[in-house]
C-alpha cells in the first residue's frame, strides 16, 4: 500500500519501476544520495544502476555510509568513480584502496556546507529513500536525515524511493533546520525540536518515485566480548568518579558514542551503572541506545541516524509509539555542528585505529596509507565536546598489531583535542599533562604488556636524542614497529 504515503494525486503518473529510474542516470553524473551509517538509504535504484553497468565514473555524494545495495553494488560495478565523504562497505573500501575509486573523507558535519557552498557543483540526481510525500512534494525521510535536506536542494532533479516497509508515524520525528542561515542555533538541550518535520522539495523536482516494499539489509554489530566489557567498565568508573568529584552532573551531560562492538558495550554498560535521566546527542543511535529508553535509563535521544539491527528494528516498531517522541531525528550539520556540541557539553566517545603515545589518534588509516572508513563524525565531535574519550583495544589482529605505538601512521584528531585514552588495560585521563607525562599515562595505562617495554624504551631513547625535549621524537625510529609489521607481519620483535 502506497497510495497513503503520497498525499498529492498528481505525482502517482511519477511512480515507474527501477530499471527506469536508474537508466536516467548516464555516466559522469554526480548524485546525491540519502543514508547515514547503513539506514535510510534507496537500495533498488542504485541496485538496478549497477546491473544496469552503463553509468560510469559516478560521483557518489551521502551523509554517511550506506549498506551493500548502494556502495557495495556500485563498486563492484566500477561504476563509482568518485565517493564522499565517508563509507565502511568492504568492496568501497576495496575500490578506494585500489586506487579505482578518487575517495575524499571529510567531518561529516561539513558536508552539507561544502555542498551549500558548491564545492561538488550542482549534482544531477537526488536518489533519496522516504516514507511519504507530503501534498507541496516535501519528503518525509525514513529514520535518517543525514546531509539529504542540503542534497535535495543542491540537485536538479530528485528520484525518491519510497519505502513502504518503514511506517507512517514516522513523519514527525525529524527536526529539519539548516544552520547555514546565519542565525545562532536556538538548541539548548538534546530534547528540543527547533525546525521543520519535512525536507522542501517542490512536485516539479520529483523525476520518478519507485515503491519499495523491503526493509533491505539491517547491519550486523559484534556481540560484546570480554574486550569491550573492560573497557567499558574503565569510561564508567571514570563518568562516576567524575561525578562524585562535581565535574559531571548526576545524569551526566549528553553523550555521542560512535559504532561499533566497543561503543555498543559502553552503551550497554550503562544500564546498570545506576545512572538515570541521561541523554544522547549524537549521530548514530544503534541497538544499545534505545534499549535504553525502553529501561526509563535515557529520556531523549538526538542523532540523525537510527540504525538498528535486524531484531533491534523489529522490538524498535513493536515499541514504536512508546518510544517515537523521545528520538530526534536531524540533519548532521545540527548533530555534528561545534556550536550545539560546545554548548551541550557532549562526552563524546568513539573509537580510535591506533593512538600514540602523545595522545594523537589515527581513526581511518591502517600503516598510514590503507583507508579504512573515514573519520566519519569523530572530529566533529573530540573537537568541541566537553570530554573527548578515545577508546580501542590495545592489540589488534591476535595481538600481532599494538594500538599504541610511538607514532601514529596518520592523525586525525590530535593531541589537543583528546581528553582521554582507553584500552582494556586501563584509562588514562590526559587533561592537565604535559606531552611527556602523557606519555607516561598512556604507555603504563593503556599498552598491552606484550608492547610496554619496547614502548618504555622508545620514550627513555626519544627523551635522550630527541633535538629537544618537549614532545621527544626519535625520527629514524618513531615507525619501527609499523615497519617491522609490514616486514614481518608482526609488530613483535
Ligand atoms: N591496525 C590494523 N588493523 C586494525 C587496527 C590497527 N591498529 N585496529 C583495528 N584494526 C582492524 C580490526 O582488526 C578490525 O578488522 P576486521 O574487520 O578485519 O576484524 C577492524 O579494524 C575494525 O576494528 P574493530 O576493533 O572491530 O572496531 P570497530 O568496528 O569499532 O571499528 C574503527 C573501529 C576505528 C574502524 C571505526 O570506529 C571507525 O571507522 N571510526 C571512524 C569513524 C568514527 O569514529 N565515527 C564517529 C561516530 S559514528
Amino acid at each position: 500500500m502506497y497510495e497513503d504515503r503520497i498525499l498529492n494525486s498528481a505525482l502517482m503518473s511519477k511512480i515507474m519501476p527501477a530499471s527506469e529510474a536508474a537508466s536516467l542516470i548516464k555516466e559522469n553524473m554526480k548524485l546525491g544520495f540519502s543514508g547515514f551509517t547503513s539506514a535510510g538509504y534507496a537500495k533498488l535504484i542504485p541496485t538496478e544502476i549497477a546491473k544496469q553497468g552503463t553509468a560510469k565514473n559516478l560521483t557518489v555524494i551521502s551523509g554517511a555510509s550506506t549498506g551493500a545495495e548502494l556502495d557495495g553494488e556500485l563498486a563492484k560495478a566500477g561504476l563509482m568513480g568518485r565517493r564522499h565523504p565517508f563509507q565502511s562497505n568492504k568492496d568501497s573500501r576495496n575500490s578506494i584502496n585500489a586506487g579505482t575509486t578518487e575517495y575524499a573523507d571529510y567531518h561529516l558535519g561539513m558536508l552539507p556546507r561544502y555542498l551549500r557552498q558548491d564545492i561538488f557543483g550542482d549534482l544531477d540526481y537526488a536518489i533519496v529513500e522516504c516514507c511519504m510525500i507530503l501534498e507541496d512534494g516535501s519528503l518525509v525521510p525514513t529514520l535518517t536525515v543525514g546531509a539529504t535536506n542540503a542534497i535535495v536542494e543542491k540537485s536538479k532533479k530528485v528520484l525518491v524511493e519510497l519505502n513502504t516497509s518503514v511506517p507512517t508515524g514516522v513523519y514527525g520525528m525529524h527536526d529539519i533546520f539548516n544552520p547555514d542561515c546565519g542565525e545562532p542555533i536556538p538548541l539548548t538541550s538534546s530534547s528540543q525540536r527547533i525546525g521543520e518535520k519535512s525536507i522542501k522539495c517542490g512536485i516539479d523536482k520529483i523525476a520518478g518515485i519507485v515503491i519499495n516494499e523491503n526493509r533491505g539489509e539491517c547491519p550486523k554489530f559484534k556481540p560484546v566480548d570480554e574486550v569491550s566489557q573492560k573497557i567499558a567498565d574503565h569510561i564508567i568508573l571514570f563518568l562516576r568518579e567524575e561525578v562524585k568529584k562535581g565535574h559531571l552532573p548526576e545524569n551526566l551531560y549528553p553523550l555521542q558514542s560512535g559504532v561499533g562492538a566497543v561503543a555498543n558495550a559502553v552503551l550497554a554498560g550503562l544500564s546498570n551503572a545506576g545512572f538515570k535521566h541521561l541523554s544522547m546527542y549524537t549521530e548514530v543511535v544503534q541497538d544499545s541506545a534505545v534499549e535504553l529508553l525502553y529501561d526509563g535509563i535515557m529520556d531523549t535521544l538526538s542523532t540523525t541516524a537510527v540504525s538498528l539491527s535486524e531484531e533491534g528494528l523489529a522490538k524498535f516498531y513493536d515499541n514504536f509509539d512508546n518510544v517515537k517522541d523521545h528520538i530526534i531525528i536531524r540533519p548532521q550539520d545540527i548533530s555534528n555542528h561545534p556550536e550545539a556540541i560546545r554548548r551541550l557539553k557532549l562526552i563524546s566517545m568513539n573509537t580510535a585505529i591506533e593512538a600514540d603515545i602523545y595522545g594523537n589518534v589515527n581513526s581511518t588509516h591502517i600503516s598510514g596509507s590503507k583507508m579504512m572508513n573515514g573519520i566519519g563524525g569523530s572530529g566533529d565531535f573530540a573537537r568541541n565536546a566537553g570530554i573527548s574519550i578515545f577508546m580501542t583495544p590495545s592489540v589488534a589482529k591476535d595481538g600481532a598489531i599494538s594500538s599504541i605505538v610511538p607514532f601514529c601512521s596518520h592523525v586525525d584528531s590530535t593531541e589537543h583535542d583528546v581528553c582521554v585514552i582507553v584500552t582494556e588495560q586501563g584509562l588514562a585521563d590526559l587533561r592537565g599533562l604535559s606531552p611527556k607525562e602523557r606519555a607516561e599515562a598512556i604507555i603504563e595505562k593503556c599498552a598491552h604488556p606484550d608492547y610496554k617495554d619496547e614502548l618504555r624504551e622508545y620514550f627513555k631513547h626519544a627523551c635522550e636524542v630527541a633535538p629537544a625535549n618537549h614532545t621527544p621524537h626519535d625520527l629514524e625510529h618513531c615507525f619501527d614497529m609499523h615497519t617491522r609489521f609490514i616486514k614481518t607481519g608482526t609488530m613483535k620483535k
